[in-house]
């Protein structure tokens, strides 16, 4: 049987690197995307030395509006699963950053995964089967991320629409997930300069890129469409359903006034 072919975004570092870690440690061949080549090409030549797989690389940009397009057409084969995982955080608020900064954050944090989805998704019902995690945040389910609020507002589109398509894919053999991590040991702070403001956060409230990426794989294969991992962060979602939004708003703010 030819084996699975698994498509990563953001695969260079973090998350994205642990799955397509994951799956190369399962046997898939992948297609790894990130900007840096350089990384993807020292990610790819460690897994075809540990795993034995085929590990396409592809350096592209996803704020560029034909990325998904031009990634797509240069897999070596169609996608059977797909891992949208690349993304950032913007530092300055929502006022302060240019506006051309904002509308780059929300192609690659919202167009550009909507893109890909919508572009294997076709080949995935055709041969009945295929696997999409969305890599959100618990940032989604919280009633907003302070200091980034388009941030969170990203990650909530992400999760409604990875439900809502989820829903959509029922019985076709096609599973779609929302994974909803809470604070992972990745680059992510250091690229969103958060590194220095959450060094007094306690040590078990992080989990590690590797947990979070076989949560994202289990839930995926047993079909669940939202999968919050960690008992801190299942907590943390479950306060922010019960608690009034005017509260949970003034603990935001509380938060961000002394964080
Ligand atoms: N770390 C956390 O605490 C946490 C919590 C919840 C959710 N998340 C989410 O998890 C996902 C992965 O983040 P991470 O924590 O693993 O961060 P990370 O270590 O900084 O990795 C981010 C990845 O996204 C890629 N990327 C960023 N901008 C890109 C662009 N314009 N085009 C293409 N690729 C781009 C980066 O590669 P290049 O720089 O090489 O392009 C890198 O491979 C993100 O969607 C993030 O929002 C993270």
């Amino acid at each position: 049987m030819t084996r699975r072919f698994c498509l990563v975004t953001g695969a260079s570092a973090g998350i994205g690197r642990a799955f397509a870690e994951l799956y190369a440690a399962r046997g898939c061949d992948l297609a790894i995307t990130a900007r840096r080549g350089d990384r993807l090409e020292e990610v790819a030549q460690d897994l075809r030395s540990r795993f034995d797989v085929e590990v396409e690389c592809i350096a592209a940009d996803l704020a560029d509006p034909s990325a998904p397009k031009t990634i797509v057409e240069a897999l070596v084969r169609p996608a059977d699963i797909l891992i949208n995982n690349a993304g950032y955080g913007v530092r300055g608020g929502f006022s302060r950053p240019a506006w051309e900064t904002h509308t780059t954050f929300l192609q690659v944090m919202v167009e550009a995964p909507l893109a890909l989805s919508h572009l294997v998704l076709p080949g995935m019902t055709a041969r009945g089967y295929g696997r999409i995690v969305n890599v959100a945040s618990v940032a989604g389910l919280i009633p907003t991320t302070p200091g980034q609020p388009l941030y969170g507002a990203a990650k909530a589109f992400m999760i409604k629409a990875s439900l809502g398509v989820s829903l959509e894919m029922k019985g076709r053999g096609v599973n779609v997930t929302a994974l909803c991590p809470g604070f992972t040991r990745t680059e992510f702070h250091d690229v969103a300069g958060m590194t220095e403001a959450l060094k007094s956060l306690p040590g078990w409230i992080w989990m590690t890129a590797e947990d979070a990426a076989r949560c994202g794989h289990d839930a995926v294969e047993a079909g669940r469409a939202l999968c919050v991992p960690g008992l801190a962060n299942k907590a943390l979602v479950a306060l922010a359903k019960v608690i009034p939004d005017r509260l949970g708003l003034e603990l935001m703010h509380q938060l961000r006034k002394h964080g």
